[in-house]
């Protein structure tokens, strides 16, 4: 038997199952074995006090993206899936962003082209679809399914991406005719549009009032009509940063009644809430994300839908905006909120702050740590058991979490290009200290050690996650309609 290229000796492993003392031994790019007393590698680590996790698999996160008003975000990939690294993140899934009169096949190739460039940590995308037209549905989407992009992401808000109820039905046949998962940013577009318009022109301009035109009642209204979708055409879907209480319930009922419905949160739904956006000038603009922070008891809301696997995936939605003329400040010092570029990073920080809570504070144990911020999220699409678990022919993708190291979020440390972060001042407790990729090492005393680029690619095919219920809703079963065939 060849030795183990490396053994990460006396750690205590965690999935999303168990967790027990053991080394496991790494042989090329993969796990080839796990047990007590494994024979010793060419190489070792010393993992004894540390929890021996699987990488972070973050799977919202907007990389060298246009955002929703034609900027670019100040991220590039080699920037972005640094700070996944240092925060123990080894896959991510960024989106392919398509904008109205754009090919498909176009906006893929290039975002290609950018993660070949500059990826660490392996990646795969999700293709958004702001212009859902016939020939991109029929023509474009079935090749890139087939290629790997085995999903489809749609807005129902931001003016110059969301779709109509018509538009996000074509898009869910599209998914359940090609296999794919239909991830949504679902809030009311016109409620939005109309709380904003009234604020600015009372004058109510700052950041935070942000938070207050997304009313709340803008997230189950349009979880409601996803839901009613996605039930009508018999196709699952995954809801994006789910913020509120009134969207957890909304959730709880659809999958109550067996729908394949599957949602996420974020960190700062879980951690923050409007009033971190009450800043002196635009300071705010730091935590004006889509949707807002809302409040206390919607936080502790989402953590009893985790519980309840209402919420299956912790996701960042990392998009990094810089604090001046590039980014949030790109419509100068007097801007209103309406202007201000929306989102905040979080790749670095997404695993660290949830593990402090879950993990050192207690709230959770480490196996559900490990569930819903990386076995979750490869599970429902379609990248496990390669990512997202540590098992015997899993890529050895592991972050060795060192439980006792303190740190306090600075922007002086941020590896993003935003230049600042919105948990600056935070202490957390537990650090990831090693993180291999693939058997090599990535990060190990604070440094980098790999090459921009060499992540790679993660073709997938939707899972059991995207398989429709095949459930005859009475205008699709020819029992019941008539006779139409329209399957
Ligand atoms: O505010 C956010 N989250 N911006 C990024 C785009 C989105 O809405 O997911
Ligand atoms: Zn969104
Ligand atoms: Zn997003």
């Amino acid at each position: 038997m060849q030795p183990f290229d490396l053994v990460i000796r006396g750690g205590t492993v965690a999935t999303a199952t168990d967790s027990f003392k053991a080394d496991v031994g790494i042989r090329g790019s993969t796990i080839a074995a796990i047990g007590d007393g494994l024979d010793k590698g060419k190489r070792e680590i010393d993992a004894r006090g540390n929890l021996v996790l699987p990488g972070g698999v973050d799977s919202h996160s907007h990389i060298e993206q246009l955002s929703a008003s034609g900027l670019m975000n100040a991220d590039t990939f080699e920037s972005a899936t640094t700070a996944a690294a240092f925060g123990g993140t080894t896959t991510v899934i960024s989106f392919a962003a398509q904008h109205v009169g754009m090919s498909l096949k176009t906006v893929v190739d290039e975002y290609h082209q950018y993660a070949e460039r500059g990826a660490v940590v392996d990646y795969a995308f999700h293709m958004i679809l702001a212009d859902p037209r016939e020939e991109v549905l029929d023509k474009e989407v079935p090749p890139l399914v087939k290629a790997g992009h085995a999903s489809l992401k749609v807005f129902m808000t931001y003016d110059r991406l969301k779709v109509d109820d018509e538009q996000l039905l074509n898009v869910l046949q599209a998914a359940r005719d090609n296999r794919a998962m239909v991830c949504v940013h679902a809030e009311n577009h016109g409620m939005i549009s109309w709380m904003g318009k009234r604020l600015v022109k009372k004058g109510y301009e700052a950041p935070k009032f942000h938070a207050i035109s997304h009313p709340r009642v803008c997230e189950p209204e349009a979880f409601t009509r996803l839901i009613a979708c996605a039930a009508l055409v018999d196709q699952p879907i995954m809801i994006f940063h789910v913020s509120t209480q009134e969207g957890t319930q909304v959730i709880r009922k659809a999958r109550g009644e067996g729908l394949k419905i599957f949602a996420e949160t974020c960190p700062q739904y879980l951690f923050m809430t409007k009033r971190d956006l009450d800043k002196p000038g635009l300071e705010g603009a730091k935590w004006m994300f889509s949707p807002p922070a809302r409040d206390f008891h919607d936080q502790e809301a989402l953590w009893q839908a985790l519980a309840l696997g209402d919420l299956q995936v912790i996701s960042s939605d990392h998009a990094p905006y810089a604090y001046d003329k590039s980014g949030k400040l790109v419509a100068g010092k007097k801007s209103t909120f309406k202007q201000i570029p929306n989102g905040m990073p979080g790749l670095e920080a997404r695993l660290p702050v949830v593990f402090d809570e879950m993990v050192s504070n207690g709230r959770f144990d480490v196996t559900k740590f490990v569930a819903w911020t990386a076995t979750n999220p490869a599970k429902i699409y379609g990248l496990y058991p390669k990512k997202g678990t540590l098992a015997i022919g899993s890529d050895a993708d592991i972050a060795i979490w060192d439980p006792k190291k303190s740190v306090t979020f600075s922007d002086k440390t941020v590896k993003d290009r935003a230049g600042y972060t919105p948990w600056k001042g935070r202490t957390v407790k537990g650090w990831p200290t090693i993180v291999l990729l693939r058997g090599e090492v990535l990060v190990a005393d604070d440094k980098l050690k790999a090459k921009p680029g060499s992540g790679q690619f993660l073709a997938r095919k939707a899972g059991a996650a995207a398989e429709p219920l095949g459930r005859a809703t009475v205008e699709f079963d020819p029992k019941q309609n008539f006779g139409a065939r329209l399957r």
